[in-house]
């Protein structure tokens, strides 16, 4: 209910924050800048990403990111995450414990190009890292596998700088197919045979880990040529 009422009162412009969420949360035009910082956030960071790809492409003739996503969480998503957590609904209290308020995706053609892509942004001066988890290396038990940092960037404002969290997710197109499908069923509600689906889930995410594989050897394979051709 709380959600939901937060959640509309963002959605428009007339409607403001219900009384009991002011007290907390104060304006809307406070809680609009709140939100704006994030976005302004994730189009610095997928800026950094593009010009990534940008030089790759021009200096070494790869493409090593295919797509890239975006989203700031949805308020109501937010409320529910600190509520969850039992953690104060204030906007410090966001700043310092929910992380994932901007996330970014960047969806990659090969594992190696994630742990390349991630190493030059966690060496840019401006980029602070926070951390890292690695469900490439160590994938959860369910078959999830991705590249997971929190890295902290310098936004520019008109009077100030502020320094902002963002997820940056980095991943295959084979490992977000099986992560964006996943997500998809596991949403689904009154899943019979739930175990017989979660062990069809981690077969699945073991025929994606080995076909990154094969691919990642296949093109390493053709470069290995190209570059044996370009010598002679
Ligand atoms: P939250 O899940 O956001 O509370 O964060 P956490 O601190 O547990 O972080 P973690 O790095 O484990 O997960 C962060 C995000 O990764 C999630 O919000 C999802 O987007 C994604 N993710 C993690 N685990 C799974 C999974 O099992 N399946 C899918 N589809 N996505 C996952
Ligand atoms: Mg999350």
């Amino acid at each position: 209910m709380l959600e939901r009422q937060l959640h509309k009162s963002f959605m428009s412009d007339e409607i403001v924050l219900p009384e009991h969420l002011d007290k907390h949360l104060g304006s809307m035009l406070q809680f609009r800048e709140f939100m704006m910082r994030y976005n302004s956030a994730l189009r610095e960071i997928r800026t950094k990403f593009e010009v990534l790809n940008d030089h790759l492409s021009v200096a070494y003739n790869r493409n090593p990111i295919e797509m890239i996503k975006s989203r700031v969480k949805t308020p109501a998503s937010i409320m529910e995450k600190l509520q969850r957590r039992n953690l104060e609904i204030s906007y410090s209290s966001i700043e310092e414990n929910i992380h994932d308020v901007a996330g970014i995706r960047i969806i990659c053609s090969f594992v190696n190009d994630i742990y390349e892509v991630a190493k030059m942004l966690a060496s840019q001066d401006d980029v602070r890292l926070i951390a890292v988890k690695d469900y490439i290396k160590n994938p959860k038990e369910n078959g999830y596998r991705s590249y997971h940092m929190i890295v902290e960037i310098p936004v520019f404002f008109a009077n100030n700088k502020m320094d902002i969290k963002v997820e940056v997710q980095l991943r295959t197109i084979a490992m977000d197919f099986w992560a964006s499908l996943e997500h998809k069923i596991r949403y689904k509600k009154n899943l019979k045979d739930s175990e017989n689906i979660a062990k069809r889930l981690k077969e699945c995410a073991e025929l994606i880990t080995d076909a990154d594989e094969k691919m990642q050897e296949i093109n390493e394979m053709i470069s290995s040529d190209a570059n044996s051709d370009a010598n002679i």
